[in-house]
């Protein structure tokens, strides 16, 4: 599985080179997973969001964490690493065979006690939970990020963080709807609602970040 979006990065290479070869490295076994996840073209978020994340985390404290999009469980095992052995980690994925995987790691990191794994669609799974989490990470199927964002923000901690991965396309979620290919359609119009619809919320403060395929960051007023 690869995500085409991460070869169309959306600053220049010398930017992108630094923040992926020379800030602060991954060791241990977290970091032979994410080298791995990398090798065998796994979606997980690029070295430029996981020092991001490290460094939000360092500032934010967060002791409970909620994920949509779980893949191989590299993400939710930075977060729980970065909280410390208090923090919680509820995780979402409804491919039981990246879930599979990612048991495994997470139980090869020692980390069963802080991470929680469910299995299904999170279509079907969020509305059954009940706040507050301090951190949300959205990195699903973007075409549901807008579905999904009223539950999110019921969730949220009313000084927690949302997080909403890959929302820039590759840098073409702008772009005229007429020069976007058929099967990206939906889905450019989908982020286009998303962050139309985030930026005239005017309970929100948020921002958009070029890391990776873009970050958009919300908080409550
Ligand atoms: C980009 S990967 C997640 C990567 C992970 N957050 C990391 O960085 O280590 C996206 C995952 O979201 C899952 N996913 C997509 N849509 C979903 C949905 N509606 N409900 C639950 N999981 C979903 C996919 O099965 C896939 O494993």
């Amino acid at each position: 599985m690869h995500n085409e979006m991460m070869r169309r990065p959306v600053i220049k290479p010398a930017v992108l080179n630094f923040l992926r070869e020379q800030t602060t490295q991954l060791t241990g076994p977290l970091g032979e997973l994410e080298k791995k996840a990398h090798q065998d073209g796994v979606p997980v978020i690029p070295h430029e969001t996981v020092t991001f994340m490290q460094t939000l985390f360092n500032l934010q404290k967060p002791q409970t964490v909620l994920e949509v999009g779980t893949a191989i469980g590299f993400s939710a095992s930075l977060f729980a690493t970065c909280m410390g052995p208090k923090g919680r980690v509820t995780s979402i994925d409804r491919y039981p065979l990246m879930l599979e995987h990612a048991h495994e790691n997470i139980a090869q990191l020692g980390l069963e006690d802080q991470i929680t794994l469910l299995a299904g669609d999170a279509a079907d799974i969020l509305p059954t939970l009940t706040p507050s989490y301090a951190v949300i990470f959205m990195d699903s199927a973007k075409a549901k990020y807008l579905d999904f964002l009223p539950d999110c923000l019921r969730l949220l901690a009313d000084d927690g963080v949302l997080l909403i991965d890959d929302v820039l396309q590759g840098g073409t979620v702008f772009d005229d709807d007429a020069t976007i290919a058929h099967k990206n359609k939906a889905i450019h119009r989908k982020l286009n609602l998303l962050l139309t619809q985030v930026f005239s919320d005017t309970t929100l403060v948020a921002t958009l970040l070029p890391l990776g395929d873009g970050v958009l960051m919300i908080t409550k007023k």
